[in-house]
């Protein structure tokens, strides 16, 4: 299996975020695989179409941009803001999905974690953003499904990493199910790519 490069968008700025916790748990559960890395996403200007008029456009957008733009695969973690996808996060995907016809979400296998400390695990975000990614062409892992709920500060140790337990088990599961993915979808158009250079060659 190859190892491939991985962005980790979080959908919280908060510094004792449990889900930039399991963000991290991700990564270091799937580093023998992935090579994973939180991309930030809390400095982004508030997305305004006549930036897209005004070359270059804010610096951090192209440094977002530029970050997305290199990696094979893309994995967000978030909460669940008042039933729905946090306002940064969505700031955040609109920006990498513009100019026009340059978004540089397209085509990378995606997958979506959401966490919570109450009982339904952030369902409505989790399925909001897989409607959005749906749109912006992101082959999205299907199984297995996480909606983290009952994620409270005991869940991991001093480091921020999840404790030995159930959860930790679920998202170990994620992480493998995860790169397998990455590794079907890269793999599966190299080939394609291949085979049509074979037949134009013939
Ligand atoms: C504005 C706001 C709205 C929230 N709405 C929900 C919600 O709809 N569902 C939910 O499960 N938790 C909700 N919460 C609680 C969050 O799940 C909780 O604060 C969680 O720790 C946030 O994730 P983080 O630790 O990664 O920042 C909300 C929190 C805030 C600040």
């Amino acid at each position: 299996m190859s190892h491939h490069k991985i962005a980790i968008v979080v959908g919280s700025l908060r510094k004792d975020s449990i889900n930039r916790k399991i963000a991290r748990s991700i990564a270091t559960f799937a580093a023998d695989r992935l090579d994973s890395r939180i991309v930030e996403i809390g400095d982004l200007p508030l997305y305004n179409q006549d930036y897209d008029a005004e070359a270059p456009g804010p610096p951090e957008y192209a440094r977002f941009r530029d970050a997305i733009r290199a990696v094979d695969g893309v994995l967000f973690c978030t909460p669940e803001y008042n039933r729905g996808i946090p306002g940064v996060l969505k700031n955040a995907i609109d920006v990498g999905s513009r100019p026009y016809g340059a978004s540089v979400w397209d085509k990378k296998p995606a997958a979506i974690v959401s966490a919570s400390p109450g009982a339904i695990g952030g369902f409505g975000a989790n399925h909001q953003l897989r409607q959005v990614c749906v749109f912006l062409n992101m082959p999205m892992m299907q199984q297995p499904e996480a909606y983290l709920g009952g994620v409270t500060p005991d869940k991991f140790d001093a480091d921020g990493c999840l404790q030995e337990g159930p959860l930790r088990q679920f998202v170990v599961g994620f992480a493998a199910a995860f790169s397998e993915w990455v590794e079907l979808i890269i793999r599966s158009r190299k080939m394609i790519a291949e085979d049509a250079a074979h037949s134009a060659a013939k």
